[in-house]
């Protein structure tokens, strides 16, 4: 049996990733952080399972890093766990930077400091972030890098530094280059999710109006639980390497917004340029989506598109066999419908209680 120590498995892909790896016989080690409000949703139903084990340690604390590894021994560690949201990334660069370049560096040496060195093999979380500003298009392994975010420049660290051990110490790291994938578990912020639970809202008679950025950019998004799979066999592969992982295809934010409110019965017509776009109800001509400069980022990459050649050939990872762009959208959308109608019959047995206490049908 495998051991395998998972960081930031409270996090979208941690949560798949430890599912995935307990299906195929893994003790599964997850790294947690001590929070007011205890935020471990995505990973409830896992606790108690009797390979799961957490344990509290912080990407910018390298005495609990170097602890949980000496502890848990892990034959592959998966280092998911960082500040993830580009946007953020402007509002806090230096943490950004401590968790998502600094951070990389202390798994490596704590890696190195326990005696690991030549057993343990450390996936990278890397990220498509890092063509930025786009020098070509579709974007492959062999792409140059132009980074525009402090997060994109925080994760060019982790790349260049786990690249570095593995020429210097022989050290089995890879990264793996992912484009955008998301699921029903993705954070609330990023820009597919909002529109899913805005056009479920929407839906339901719970939000008017949505607001977002850049309706026109671009990215190649896929389902997270297709390439949490990736990640595990980027470590099986015989030599370590990098790869892209993505699924070939481009849309835009407004198309997104398209398939997701067609989704949930409402067919959507844009209309304006840029600031003053709007997304019109094709049926009541009420405006539900606005443009609110509040989500423009003072860089922003607006061309992502991945090439995922490599990781067909030598991985054997097929996209073309996994989750669609439209069975990815309508997956989210029917995931918050139900979360949303759920919210909205909670909200009526309290309203209904409330009611009946007043009139004392129930003490
Ligand atoms: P996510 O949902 O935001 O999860 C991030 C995880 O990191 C959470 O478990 C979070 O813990 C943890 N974390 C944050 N700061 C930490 C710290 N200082 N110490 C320890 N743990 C910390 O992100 P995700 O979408 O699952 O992405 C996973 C990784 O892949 C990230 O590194 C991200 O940058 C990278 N990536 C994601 C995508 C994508 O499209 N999803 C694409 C390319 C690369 P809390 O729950 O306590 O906050
Ligand atoms: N979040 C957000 N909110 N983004 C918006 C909005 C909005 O209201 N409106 C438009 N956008 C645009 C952003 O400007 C960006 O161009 C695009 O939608 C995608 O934004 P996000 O969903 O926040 O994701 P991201 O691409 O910036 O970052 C995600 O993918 C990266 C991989 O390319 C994150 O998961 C990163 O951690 C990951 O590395």
């Amino acid at each position: 049996m495998k051991t395998a120590l998972i960081t930031g498995i409270t996090g979208q892909d941690g949560s798949f990733l430890a599912e995935f790896l307990l299906e195929n016989g893994y003790e599964v080690h997850g790294t947690i952080r001590r929070s007011s409000v205890d935020f471990r949703e995505r990973i409830a139903h896992l606790e108690g399972h009797p390979s799961f084990h957490l344990h509290y340690a912080d990407l910018g604390d390298s005495m609990s890093i170097i602890q949980v590894v000496s502890k848990v021994l892990p034959d592959e560690i998966y280092n998911l766990a960082a500040q993830s949201h580009v946007q953020v990334s402007f509002d806090s660069p230096e943490f950004t930077a401590d968790v998502d370049a600094t951070g990389v560096l202390r798994i490596l040496e704590a890696v190195r400091l326990c005696g690991l060195a030549r057993t343990c093999r450390i996936y990278q979380a890397s990220t498509s972030e890092l063509y930025g500003k786009v020098e070509e298009v579709p974007q492959n392994e062999k792409t140059p890098f132009h980074p525009y975010s402090p997060y994109a420049v925080a994760k060019l660290y982790g790349y260049w530094i786990v690249k570095e051990y593995r020429e210097a110490y022989g050290m089995f790291c890879c990264s793996g280059i992912l484009f955008n994938h998301e699921s029903e578990r993705r954070g609330e912020t990023f820009v597919t999710r909002k529109i899913t639970l805005a056009a479920a809202r929407i839906a339901q008679g719970k939000q008017e109006k949505l607001y977002l950025g850049n309706l026109s950019s671009l990215r190649d998004w896929g389902y997270a639980k297709d390439y949490v799979e990736c990640m595990w066999l980027i470590l099986q592969n015989e030599k370590p390497e990098d790869f892209v992982i993505a699924t070939g295809e481009q849309h835009s934010v407004r198309e997104f917004c398209e398939l997701a409110f067609r989704r949930v019965g409402i067919e959507l017509r844009f209309e304006g340029k840029d600031a003053d776009e709007k997304g019109i109800d094709v049926k009541t001509g009420k405006v539900l989506i606005e443009v609110s400069p509040d989500f423009y980022r003072p860089t922003d990459v607006v061309n992502l598109w991945g090439d995922p050649t490599k990781a067909k050939r030598q991985l054997g990872w097929d996209p073309a066999q996994k989750t669609s762009f439209k069975q990815l959208v309508n997956l989210m959308v029917d995931a918050d419908m139900a979360k949303v109608a759920v919210e909205r019959a909670g909200e009526q047995v309290r309203t209904n209680l409330v009611e009946y206490l007043e009139k004392g049908i129930v003490k």
